[in-house]
C-alpha cells in the first residue's frame, strides 16, 4: 500500500453489503492508495451471526469516520478522486442502502461519476488487482471460484471484446445448491461451541489437529444434474448427528460456550479446550470442504479447457484450501490465483478496482440507483 499521490484515475470504492463497512482508494484499478475495513464481528458474534437490522444501523455509524479514514490514509482530497465506486448487490438491502446513499450524496456533492457495482466482480477483482501489482496478471479465460459466507459459485471469465460492454465476460459453470461454504463454516463452529465467525478458528484448529484419530470421515458430496454444483449443508447436517450421537462432546462444547462468554477468544485458550477427538473431528470436516471446492474447481478447468484459477471470496483465506489447490495446480499445469488474506474478505479495494472498466467505459449510475439483494453476475 502506497500513500503518494498517484497521477493515476483515482476512485474511491465503499462496500457495504453484510457485516464490514469499507472505503478504499485505488489508482487505476490496481494501484493500492488506501484500504480501511471497520468489521462488525464483535457486534453479531453473540447472536452467532449477522444480524441485518444490526448491519444498517452500524453501517450508518462506520460510513463516515471510514471514508474520512480512507481518504486521509490515500493523501488525496475528495477533489482529485475521479469516480465514486459503490457495491449495489447482492448482499443484505439495509446494508446496501447505507453505501449506495451516501456513493450517491457524495458524488452528487463532488459532481463526480458514481459507478455501481456487483460484490462478486469485486471478489474476482481482488485476485486480478494483487496479480497486476506483482506484474503477473491473470491470463484469461480463467476459471474463478467465489467462496465466502454468502456465495460458493464458479465462473468461467473471458475477456470482453472492444466491442463489449463489460470488460470481463462470465459464465456460471456451477453453485451451490443449499448453504456456501462460509456458512458451513459458521455452523459447524457454532455448533461447536467455537463462536463466529467459524472459518478463521476452525482452520487453525484443523492445523492443530496433527494425528488426531479421524472420529467420522465425510464422503464426497454427490449432486444429482450438474456436477460442478456444491453442496454443504449434507455435510453440515453429517456434524450435527454425529455431535448428538456422541453425548462425550457435550461437556467440552459447554466449556467452550462458556469461556466465550467470559471473552476467552485467543487461540490457544480456544484449542486447549479441544479433546483430540474435536481436533479431529474439525479436521475431517475440513478436508471435507477443501477436497469438494478443490476437485469441482479442477473439474471445471479441465471442462473449460483453461489454464487459469482464481480463487477469491473469505474462505479463500483458508489455509488447506490454499495449499491444496497449489499443490494440485502445480502438479495439473494450471496457474493459480489468491489475493492476499487481507483482500480475500470483503474489503472496498476489490470494489474500486472492479469499478475502473466501467469507469473507461463510461459505465455511470444515476440517482436512481437502488440495492439489489440478488445481482447475479451470469
Ligand atoms: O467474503 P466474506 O468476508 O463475506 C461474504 O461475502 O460472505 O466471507 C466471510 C466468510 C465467513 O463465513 C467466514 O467464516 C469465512 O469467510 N472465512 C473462512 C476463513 N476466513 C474467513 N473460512 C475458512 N477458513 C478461513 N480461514
Ligand atoms: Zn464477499
Amino acid at each position: 500500500m502506497s500513500a503518494e499521490v498517484s497521477s493515476g484515475t483515482c476512485i474511491l470504492g465503499i462496500e457495504s453489503s453484510c457485516d464490514e463497512t469499507a472505503a478504499a482508494v485505488v489508482a487505476d484499478g490496481r494501484e493500492i492508495l488506501s484500504s480501511v475495513v471497520a468489521s462488525q464481528i464483535d457486534i453479531h458474534r453473540k447472536y452467532g451471526g449477522v444480524v441485518p437490522e444490526l448491519a444498517s444501523r452500524e453501517h450508518l455509524r462506520q460510513i463516515v469516520p471510514v471514508v474520512r479514514e480512507a481518504m486521509e490514509q490515500s493523501g488525496l482530497v475528495f477533489g482529485e478522486l475521479d469516480a465514486i465506486g459503490v457495491t449495489q448487490g447482492p448482499g443484505l438491502v439495509g446494508s446496501l442502502l447505507v453505501g449506495i446513499t451516501y456513493g450517491k450524496t457524495l458524488a452528487g456533492a463532488l459532481g463526480k461519476p458514481l459507478i455501481a457495482v456487483n460484490h462478486l466482480e469485486g471478489h474476482i477483482h481482488a485476485a486480478f488487482l494483487e496479480a497486476q501489482q506483482r506484474g503477473e496478471p491473470a491470463k484469461l479465460p480463467a476459471v474463478c471460484l467465489i467462496v465466502s459466507g454468502g456465495h460458493t459459485v464458479l465462473y468461467e471469465v473471458q475477456a470482453g471484446d472492444a466491442a463489449s460492454s463489460q470488460a470481463f465476460v462470465y459464465r456460471k459453470l456451477g453453485q451451490t445448491r443449499d448453504d456456501a461454504a462460509g456458512e458451513a463454516y459458521d455452523k459447524v463452529a457454532k455448533l461447536l461451541g467455537l463462536g463466529y465467525p467459524g472459518g478463521p478458528i476452525l482452520d487453525r484448529l484443523a492445523a492443530s489437529a496433527d494425528h488426531a484419530p479421524a472420529p467420522v470421515r465425510f464422503g464426497p458430496t454427490k449432486t444429482r444434474g450438474n456436477p460442478l454444483d456444491f453442496s454443504f449443508s449434507g455435510l453440515k447436517t453429517a456434524v450435527l448427528y454425529h455431535v448428538r450421537e456422541h453425548p462425550e462432546y457435550r461437556e467440552e462444547i459447554q466449556k467452550r460456550e462458556e469461556a466465550a462468554r467470559l471473552g476467552q477468544r485467543q487461540f490457544e485458550e480456544v484449542r486447549q479446550l479441544c479433546s483430540p477427538q474435536t481436533l479431529g473431528l474439525v479436521r475431517e470436516f475440513q478436508n471435507a470442504v477443501v477436497r469438494d471446492l478443490v476437485e469441482r474447481t479442477l473439474a471445471a478447468a479441465e471442462q473449460c479447457d483453461v489454464e487459469t484459477i482464481v480463487v477469491s471470496g473469505g474462505v479463500a483465506a483458508n489455509s488447506q484450501l490454499r495449499g491444496t489447490f497449489e499443490e494440485r495446480a502445480k502438479t495439473g499445469g494450471l496457474k493459480i490465483y489468491f489475493p492476499s488474506r487481507m483482500l480475500s474478505t470483503d474489503n472496498a479495494a476489490m470494489i474500486a478496482a472492479a469499478a475502473y472498466p466501467r469507469f473507461l467505459r463510461g459505465q455511470f449510475a444515476d440517482t436512481s440507483l437502488n440495492a439489489r439483494a440478488s445481482m447475479p453476475l451470469a
